[in-house]
């Protein structure tokens, strides 16, 4: 006979029991950003081969799909979109075409749906035909430059209505800059959300496909975070809140659990995670193979990234997961 003091599995017996121990709620649809992918033409949804049940899609249908996605619970979207390589060039200066598309994107959600908020993407590579983030010049991805054109980005973003602008390039100094320049426009209510702890990671594989953006040459190694590193994370993160920046991101989220946690206890600031494409993909695709169950391993991830610390998710299972909740 045992004489066990300690049963751990006592307060597991039973469903209810693991409710009223259960140190996580499941995340709520309100606390997940909705990343998108958008492309000029009309009525036009097209999916993305490494992202199944994701599409590049018109203005137009994705104002469709958004009324649905609503309804759900679904009011922050992150955009991307996906420009005509006829536009991209080596100064991205269709980046700063007041009236290009991104912009008059922008208008169009915010005209239809106010109450939606709209988090910009900042970053070169959707326009750049060397699909790096920043400017390259005789091989390297110039710094001060790039920042001068990213805070202008900025501006046009939040002249366009963008609620939020998110900066995913990683050069330096870029919020001190752009915040000083949407101040200086008068645009005090347009948040930053920087992309602070941003690793150099294969798991964006299937995002660059996405937008035909993967570097021409070379890596982002330069500029985006070496995955060995957790310190220098918090350094990324405190030189983004000093600057200015109202939420802070560590991406991707899940090789990434330790630098969200980290980062949680560090900041008292709202601390933003993304499940990126790559580990997307993997869920997909293992459950296309039957390997594993789609719908568990998603709340699994999404739960686990929530108990890491993070306030807000960055998912594209963002409109499976409402779905889910919603018939609960
Ligand atoms: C680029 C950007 C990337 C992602 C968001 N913004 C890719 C990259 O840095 O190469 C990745 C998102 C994803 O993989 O889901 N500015």
């Amino acid at each position: 006979m045992y004489l066990m003091k300690k049963r751990p599995r006592r307060t597991r017996k039973n469903q209810s029991i693991r409710n009223l121990v259960a140190e996580t709620a499941l995340p709520d649809a309100s606390q997940l950003i909705y990343p998108v992918f958008i492309q000029e033409g009309r009525n036009y949804a097209q999916e993305i081969a490494s992202m199944p049940g994701q599409f590049r899609m018109s203005v137009d249908t994705l104002l469709q799909r958004m009324a649905t996605w609503k309804k759900l619970g679904i009011n922050n979207y992150a955009l991307f979109p996906n420009i005509d390589d006829k536009l991209k060039n080596a100064k991205s200066t269709e980046a700063l075409n007041a009236n290009g598309f991104l912009y008059q994107a922008i208008k169009k959600i915010k005209d239809r749906y106010p109450e939606v908020n709209i988090f910009a993407d900042v970053a070169l590579d959707p326009f750049n035909s060397d699909g790096h983030d920043g400017l390259v010049e005789n091989g390297e991805i110039v710094n001060d430059k790039t920042i001068e054109v990213l805070s202008r980005m900025s501006v046009l973003s939040a002249q366009a209505g963008a609620d939020f602008v998110c900066p995913s390039d990683m050069m330096d100094g870029r919020i001190g800059k752009i915040r000083k320049a949407l101040e200086a426009e008068g645009l005090i209510n347009t948040g930053i959300v920087a992309y602070s702890a941003k690793y150099a990671s294969s798991f964006y594989g299937p995002f660059r496909d996405a937008l035909d953006s993967a570097p021409r040459a070379g890596d982002k190694k330069t500029y985006q975070m070496d995955f060995r590193n957790s310190r220098e994370a918090i350094k990324e993160i405190e030189l983004d809140i000093q600057e200015g920046a109202d939420i802070v991101m560590v991406k991707p989220a899940l090789s990434y659990l330790d630098i969200i946690s980290q980062a949680k206890r560090h900041f008292k600031y709202p601390i933003a995670a993304y499940n990126v494409s790559g580990e997307y993909a993997m869920v997909k695709a293992a459950g296309k193979n039957g390997w594993l169950d789609e719908t568990k391993a998603m709340i699994e991830i999404l739960t686990s990234i929530k108990r890491a610390g993070a306030d807000i998710i960055f998912t594209y299972h963002a409109v499976d997961y409402a779905k889910l909740r919603d018939e609960q």
